[in-house]
């Protein structure tokens, strides 16, 4: 079988920022198309002037006091936490907007079957065939299509064109004939991962709230989008049926498990965050009307991204004017504020802005051109997990990576500064993480039990520490107790997940049971 892979080297870039203003060390902006070469040495550049020791460690202290959390400011965002989710759960259009995701309890681990899986989540679009085996085996088979800063940008209804022609495209590779027919001997379901914010009155509708995560389509917010992806599906004449709209939190709770019966929360660490849990449905007051069931479960999409957002009164001691200049400066300005201070998106640009802070100061790169480092969102997250984890004595790819990519000389100083400035984001964004899941262990009451928390995403399964970070702050939240809450890495909830669920509303519809929704 053969795999269609469509790759794109990204995004047409906003313009510069700057937090004060003209800044020094500055040249002249002309772009390199070249790659540029660069030497690595162990001594200081006798012509620029490099940050002094004593400086650095003044201004990194500074940046300590900035992106601490104490054990008691953890406790005390953890407290108000809990409090957000319960409102989620009683009123509609709550700021966590707590949403239901009509999966009804968890799965056997004996769902078998073939299932397609679509997975628009914030980077990626992916297309998987799942086979599931039963007993908590599966096998998965997919391709995957980089989304550009223009698609995410462009009319909504072209973006789900997108998503059926790439389906389209992966259905004729692997079930065409020579002459790309395709003849299906039984319909194959197909679960959409939608992963974003969406109002759901049955598993197969899902009015899209708000984006997040940078993506801003117009004309998408406030619409059904199964609705709008059905017309694209039409359109391509795609010989599929879609049959149910999940977020990846969802699908990764049940893939989660699917193979790991003690999980109960599943969270995701990447391009954004948050996460979903499994409640009773007596427990969710806002769709009494229903009628369903109260002893039954149904898993909740919490959207905690959105924690905070608006009022920003949770976190007001701890949220930087990074985070401010962030939340201002990205096209949803006061939305998703918990997901701001701790998503992969994010990070990156906040280790820039305090760098950028810093050349402002003149407390480095001086005499250098930083134009490049000047680019909104030019420093990658993954480039903290980089500096984090080099393992050279001199931190040689620390070098690399700044004269490779920025065209910066940097002194082994510097280069320990860098280290410890990523460490501290890394940290906090840790430590913030370990808050939504304490606040849902305290709600469903898990803690002494303890239960598992199957985690996904890029800055969890990438990131050098961030699992011990996240579960330091759960014991720094719970005390000794907090071990018994366990994060480990999921299984890919956006594929599997969403073909577990496919198959668990086939079966569920088939049995007629709450059929209409
Ligand atoms: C954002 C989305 C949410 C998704 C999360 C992780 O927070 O709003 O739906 O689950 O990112 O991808």
């Amino acid at each position: 079988m053969s795999t269609t892979v469509v790759k794109s080297d990204g995004a047409p870039r906003r313009g510069s920022i700057s937090l004060s203003g003209k800044r020094r060390g500055s040249g002249t902006e002309k772009m390199d198309t070249h790659i540029a070469s660069w030497h690595t040495r162990t001594h200081l550049h006798e012509d620029n002037p490099h940050a002094r020791e004593e400086d650095l460690k003044k201004l990194l202290e500074r940046y300590t006091k900035t992106f601490t959390i104490t054990p008691q400011r953890l406790k005390m965002i953890t407290d108000n936490f809990v409090g957000v989710l319960e409102k989620g759960l009683e009123e509609p259009e709550q700021t966590v907007p707590m949403l239901p995701a009509y999966v009804f309890g968890w799965p056997t681990g004996e769902e078998v079957g073939s299932y397609l899986a679509l997975d628009l989540g914030g980077t990626n679009l992916r297309v998987c065939h799942v086979v599931l085996k039963g007993k908590g085996k599966f096998e998965v088979t997919q391709s995957k299509f980089r989304l550009t800063e223009e698609q995410k940008q462009q009319e909504g209804q072209l973006l789900f064109d997108f998503c059926a022609e790439c389906l389209n495209t992966f259905i004729i590779d692997h079930f065409g004939d020579a002459n790309g027919d395709v003849i299906l001997e039984e319909e194959i379901a197909l679960g959409f991962t939608f992963s974003y914010p969406m109002q759901q009155d049955a598993i197969d509708h899902g009015k899209l709230i708000r984006w997040t995560k940078g993506f801003g389509n117009p004309n998408t917010e406030g619409r059904d989008c199964a609705a709008m992806f059905r017309q694209s599906l039409e359109k391509f004449k795609v010989p599929i049926k879609m049959t149910s709209l999940i977020n990846d939190t969802t699908g990764t709770l049940i893939a989660s498990n699917y193979v790991r019966q003690d999980t109960r929360i599943a969270c995701i660490f990447g391009t954004g965050c948050n996460a979903a849990y499994m409640e009773h449905i007596g427990n969710i007051p806002k769709i009494k009307s229903l009628g369903l069931p109260d002893d039954e479960d149904m898993a909740i999409n919490c959207e905690y991204g959105a924690f905070d957002s608006f009022t920003h009164e949770h976190m007001a001691e701890v949220r930087t004017k990074y985070d401010e200049y962030i939340d201002l400066h990205s096209n949803k300005p006061h939305e998703q504020t918990y997901e701001k201070m701790i998503a992969g998106l994010y990070l990156g640009e906040i280790f820039r802005l305090v760098m950028c802070e810093m050349v402002d100061e003149g407390s480095l790169f001086l005499g250098q051109n930083t134009y490049k480092i000047e680019k909104p969102y030019s420093f990658d997250t993954a480039f903290l997990s980089l500096i984090e984890s080099d393992p050279t004595e001199e931190l040689l790819t620390v070098t690399g990576l700044f004269t490779h990519f920025f065209g910066l000389d940097t002194t082994i100083v510097e280069r320990k500064f860098f280290r410890e400035l990523a460490k501290l984001i890394g940290t906090r964004a840790a430590r913030l993480s370990s808050c939504g899941i304490a606040a849902l262990v305290i709600k469903m009451g898990y803690l002494e039990e303890g239960c598992g928390v199957g985690a996904d995403g890029s800055l969890y399964s990438k990131y050098p520490g961030f699992a011990d970070r996240l579960h330091q702050a759960l014991v720094d939240i719970f005390g000794e107790k907090g071990k018994k809450i366990v994060t480990y890495q999921a299984e890919d909830g956006s594929g599997v997940g969403s073909a577990i669920i496919a198959a668990m509303t086939k079966a569920r519809k088939e049995a007629g049971k709450y059929a209409h929704v």
